[in-house]
């Protein structure tokens, strides 16, 4: 692509209507407007233009629901409206997996091949794409329908996951779970208006006496704020009001809650340094990226209590006297979305958004932005700079976001199922919460269960019950089959053996054994599975999903995943043993020297598997070839 102004034509009608409808109509001849009179020879609005830089990413998106690809005179008039430069837009759009810069079918369809589904057959379902649909789509295929494999979809415990997305004058995007061809073909001869095909029963498995989290899950309807009100929503608002900002963050700190998006960061120590940060205004995101494979909970609270999230994210933007409130939800969560949309305007029109919220002084809105599809855009600095239009590359830390954020402002950021929390801690007390679990993994902890076992799905407990007691809980492993082992944490996190089975899943016992309990994934192995097809999974994923930004995770995602195929098909350099090491060795200038936690954990997996015997043995390349 010429990436000059002026080269690329003009956007077609369609085009131009869909980006109209996102950033307005452009006010002059400079902006793409009509030439007139008035326009005269001197330009404005560049300033202005440029301040709607946040525009870029979903005006993007809206031409490629337009036209199914980022297309030259699109790009150009984006570019035009909000006076970027081409290569800068083009190296946006070219970021992300849900936005094409080459000319691609109208509707693609995207089968995960991920590590859970990968355990349910996922190879067979797309062996089955390929007889009916042809093969995986290239850029430039431009057939009617295409389709490619993707990356987790998040929607792991159903075994199977599809996400169409079709572009044109009715654009959509719709979920199918559990996917099957004749399901897909079902939903593409719909046509448009047709509604996800997704399996209604609840993937909540814990009983109801025992949610927290999940209270309102299945209980109220989430479609409907008057039901979820029926039902104690938005008392815990009020109560936050009465306490005022200083008593809330003081009962979050007493509850010792831990961020449950991966860092396990002291809750109410980000709310504080926010808080008391004198630069103004303050922000406070909703981080529902969800991209870690095999994790799913986040989506479960959204779509089956989104007024929880809005309500929990607006006592957050409370506490830390935060102006604007934003969530960004992953691209591949359409209905989730639609839901949090409803569920945003609901409460504005009832006064529990916007000015004077319940008749207080405070003032608070949110903004729902929609990811397109990228992992690292869950980082938050790269979420910051995913939300601000630019490239959703991490940022080097400090300044940390409490000092400056987004928009270099002082900026709170907290995980869907972390804010979840908090409607526990003020329903019950700090003091109480603190109670839950143990001293140092205080309440409860959502947990994915999928892979091999009898009941996958979402479980809610306390801290402190074994990995055993889970999988238990879950129906233990699928037809009585002897467990191999356990991923936990998800693709960053690490594979543990039968021997862990005992371990309390709390911070401190899990990594004690030198794992982690990342975003929540368990995924169950048992003796049937291939370990080394599932690492060459994790390994393309992180080649996949490196920014590139820095060297180590840049080149040494793809040096792991070429020894890793190389062990495979048993062409070693050298010996097995000296690949053994050097995957070691590459792993830990990953960790070690890597910008941000993507780099850092890429070899997590990899270097527990090894250490744990379950690669590197004589048998994979017989394994695979028997596949
Ligand atoms: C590569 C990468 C991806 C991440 N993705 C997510 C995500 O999808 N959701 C999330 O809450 N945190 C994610 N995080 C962690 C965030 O950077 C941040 O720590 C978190 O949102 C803070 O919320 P918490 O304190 O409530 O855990 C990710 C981190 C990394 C390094
Ligand atoms: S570690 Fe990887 S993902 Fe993170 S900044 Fe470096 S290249 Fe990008
Ligand atoms: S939906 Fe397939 S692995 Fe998560």
């Amino acid at each position: 692509m010429d990436l000059r102004l002026g080269v690329g034509g003009p956007p077609t009608s369609a085009e131009k209507a869909a980006v109209d409808a996102v950033l307005g109509d452009p006010e002059s001849s400079w902006l793409g407007g009509e030439r007139t009179a008035a326009g005269g020879h001197i330009a404005r609005g560049g300033h202005s233009a440029r301040a709607q830089r946040h525009l870029l990413l979903p005006a993007l998106q809206a031409v490629q629901a337009s036209s199914g690809w980022v297309t030259p005179g699109a790009l150009d008039y984006v570019c035009t409206r909000l006076t970027i430069p081409p290569a800068e837009a083009y190296g946006v759009a070219a970021f992300y997996s849900l936005l094409r810069t080459e000319p691609a079918a109208t509707t693609v369809v995207h089968v995960c091949d991920d590590i859970a589904c990968r355990c349910q057959g996922a190879e067979a379902l797309c062996a089955e794409m390929e007889k009916r649909f042809g093969p995986p789509s290239e850029p430039g295929d431009t057939r009617a329908v295409s389709w490619v494999r993707s990356p987790c979809l998040g929607r792991c415990e159903q075994g199977s996951a599809a996400l169409i997305q079709r572009a044109g004058q009715s654009p959509e995007m719709l979920s199918i779970a559990p996917a099957s061809v004749a399901k897909i073909e079902h939903a593409l001869g719909n046509g448009n208006g047709s509604k996800p095909l997704l399996d209604p029963t609840s993937p909540v498995r814990t009983d109801p006496a025992h949610r927290r989290l999940l209270r309102q899950v299945d209980v109220a309807n989430p479609g409907s704020l008057s039901s979820y009100r029926a039902h104690g929503g938005y008392q815990m608002l009020r109560r936050a009001l009465d306490m005022g900002p200083q008593g809330i963050i003081r009962e979050i700190k007493e509850a010792n809650l831990l961020g449950r998006g991966g860092a396990a960061f002291p809750t109410g120590l980000k709310w504080e340094s926010v808080a008391n940060n004198p630069v103004r205004p303050h922000y406070f995101i909703c981080n529902a990226d969800e991209s870690e494979p095999g994790t799913f909970k986040d989506r479960v609270l959204i779509e089956r209590d989104p007024f929880g999230v809005v309500e929990a994210l607006t006592i957050a933007g409370y506490a830390t006297g935060a102006e604007r409130g934003y969530i960004y939800i992953r691209g591949e969560y359409p209905e989730a979305a639609e839901r949090l949309c409803e569920a945003i305007e609901q409460a504005r029109t009832q006064g529990l958004l916007g000015a004077s919220i319940m008749g207080s002084e405070f003032h608070f809105d949110i903004e729902l932005h929609r990811g397109a599809g990228a992992y690292i855009a869950g980082e938050e600095t790269a979420l910051f700079n995913s939300i601000e239009g630019h490239r959703p590359e991490p940022r080097n830390k400090p300044p940390f976001p409490t000092q400056a954020g987004l928009f270099a402002k002082p900026t709170g950021v907290n995980n869907v199922e972390t804010l979840a929390n908090v409607l526990e801690i003020l329903r019950i007390g700090g003091a109480a919460f603190a109670e839950l679990g143990t001293p140092t993994s205080t309440g409860t902890r959502l947990f994915c269960v999928s892979g091999c076992v009898e009941r996958p799905g979402l479980y809610e407990l306390e801290f402190g019950a074994t990995l055993g007691e889970l999988i238990a809980m879950a129906g233990g492993v699928s037809g009585g089959r002897p467990l191999q082992t356990v991923l936990l944490g998800g693709a960053a996190g690490s594979f543990v053996g039968p021997a862990a089975l005992g371990t309390p899943l709390t911070f401190e016992s899990v990594r004690a054994i030198g794992a982690t309990l990342g975003s929540g994934v368990v995924l169950v192995l048992d003796d049937t599975i291939d370990v080394t097809d599932i690492l060459r999974r994790i390994a393309q994923f992180f080649r996949d999903e490196s920014c590139g930004q820095c060297v180590p995770c840049r080149v040494g995602t793809v040096r792991q995943e070429e020894l890793l195929a190389r062990m495979i098909s048993r062409r070693p350099l050298g010996s097995p043993e000296r690949e053994l090491a050097l995957l070691m060795d590459i792993g830990g200038v990953m960790r070690d020297a890597s910008i941000c936690g993507l780099g850092q954990t890429a070899a997590a997996a990899v270097q527990s598997a090894v250490s744990l015997g379950l690669i590197g043995g004589p048998s994979d390349g017989d394994r695979v070839a028997q596949q």
